[in-house]
């Protein structure tokens, strides 16, 4: 809103234009009179206004046609119909249609004083508040990454602390949890911002299209290298490389990789030239690294490399704070991408969200809204919409408070079976999680037989 309100006067009758525009002069407004729905249409594109007066009755275009005009582009303009014909059925229309409010003629200058100044009021608190949850969702923001949580917290403020320095860092966790989005952060908070961010998933390739595709390979490395291309580390030259997956290399890659990161030259399939490269290298991994190395998969020499500093990122289950703000980011962002003015979840459909255990993490809650916002017949997505949203092993998911027709064993079962499988079957750990000790974990076990096959 400007210094001074703006409103617009659409009225066909001269003497209505005249006298409402002085009277609203008077009370310190900015006032364009117009005297019809087309010239109105015009004069709207040209500039922005806070509140428009519009004559029910006009030859050609009436009121009601005019504000459904409007109300296309500029829905949040709050329109008043004038009328002198008002009936119940009229106002109750017009309402109906989106008007904010009804005036009668013949007007009381009083009266029309009051009521603008009332709706006047009430945008300014309208447009405060939504800026003030702007402001606070900016709080939780770091790039493209929203959290209220403590521990992420602390992770941004890891990544502004490293992000200038070249340390190999290696991010932690589960599937759709932002490991990518964290990484993309560490590279616009680094000096390297201006040059590449080259991102590979390690684990959709093959061994030697892997290579190749991170080394590069020279004129007839093999069949079918028609021309030399540069690899990814080359691409990345000044920037970051971010390998995605890095759990699932091959051991000889494991090797390759090791070097790399330790000569910090690479060498194209097909060459022995050694090629220097300055290139930051992002890691990720949803897999237990320490595990993999227990167990002879993964190179500890390697993972040492890597691992300079480890960014863990909590599953979503262990931020429900998150939930109602990322679904309100998400909820903004798919109205952008769908025309939709979708406002909030209701509380049921929120109890829903917030009880879910949300296996695919960060990744399905945006799933769930974006099909929830496309569902929604009203501006508020209730249980109807997100029910259906999820899969079809929707239980599996739900940790506690439960649905309606779950017997309070079931619960307790999944809810035990899903936190053994979060820590790897580890006993004590989540006996701690569970808040029981190790032998009734262990009866629980036992009792819904529960076993490392149901994995
Ligand atoms: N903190 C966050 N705030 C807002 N959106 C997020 C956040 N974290 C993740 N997302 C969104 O969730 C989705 C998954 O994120 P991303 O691809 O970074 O996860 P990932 O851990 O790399 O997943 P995967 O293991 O499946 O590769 C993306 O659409 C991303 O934009
Ligand atoms: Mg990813």
């Amino acid at each position: 809103m400007g210094s001074k309100p703006s409103i617009m006067i659409v009225d066909d009758e001269e003497i209505v234009r005249t006298s409402l525009s002085s009277w609203l002069l008077e009370d310190g407004y900015d006032v364009v009179p117009v005297e019809s729905g087309k010239l109105a249409l015009e004069a709207l594109k040209k500039k922005s206004y806070d509140l428009m007066l519009v004559d029910l009755k006009m030859p050609e275009m009436d009121g009601l046609e005019l504000m459904k005009e409007v109300k296309k582009f500029l829905p949040d303009l709050p329109v008043i119909i004038m009328t002198a014909y008002a009936t119940v059925d009229t106002a109750v229309k017009a309402i109906k249609e989106g008007a904010f409010d009804y005036l009668m003629k013949p007007f009381d200058p009083e009266e029309i004083s009051i009521t603008i100044k009332k709706i006047m009021k009430q945008q300014m608190l309208e447009q405060e508040n939504i800026f003030l949850r702007k402001e606070l969702a900016k709080q939780f923001q770091f790039h493209q990454l929203y959290s209220k949580n403590k521990k992420m917290q602390e992770i941004f403020e890891l990544i502004k602390n490293v992000a200038k320095t070249d340390v190999t860092i290696l991010i932690h966790g589960e599937t759709g949890t932002g490991k990518e989005l964290i990484a993309r952060a560490l590279h616009a908070e680094s000096l390297r911002k201006d040059k590449p961010f080259v991102p590979v998933s390690c684990a959709s390739l093959t061994e030697t299209l892997l290579e190749s595709e991170l080394f590069g390979h020279e004129k007839g490395a093999f069949t079918g290298a028609s021309t030399m291309v540069k690899g990814m580390f080359e691409m990345a030259d000044k920037g970051s490389i971010f390998l995605d997956e890095i759990g699932d290399i091959s051991p000889k890659l494991q090797m390759d990789l090791l070097r790399v990161l330790e000569t910090k030259e690479i060498v194209r399939i097909g060459s022995t030239q050694p090629i220097p490269v300055d290139v930051r290298v992002i890691a990720a991994t949803n897999r237990d690294l320490g595990k993999a190395i227990a167990n002879g998969t993964f190179r500890e020499d390697l993972y040492y490399r890597l691992n300079v500093i480890t960014i863990d990122i909590p599953p979503l289950r262990e931020k429900p704070e998150d939930i109602p703000l990322l679904t309100e980011q998400l909820i903004e962002k798919v109205n952008i991408e769908t025309g939709k003015s979708v406002k909030r979840v209701n509380e049921d459909a929120m109890a829903l969200l917030m009880q879910y255990r949300w296996p695919g993490n960060i990744r399905e809650l945006k799933n769930v809204i974006e099909r929830s916002v496309v569902l929604a017949k009203e501006d508020i997505i209730t249980l109807n919409e997100v029910g259906p949203c999820f899969g079809r092993n929707v239980k599996d998911g739900i940790s506690s408070g439960g649905s309606a027709d779950m017997s309070l064993d079931q619960m307790e079962k999944n809810h035990i079976t899903s936190v053994l499988k979060n820590n790897n079957w580890n006993i004590s750990t989540s006996a701690q999680i569970l808040g029981i000790d190790r032998t009734t974990l262990y009866n629980k076990i036992k009792r819904y037989n529960l076993g490392e096959d149901n994995k």
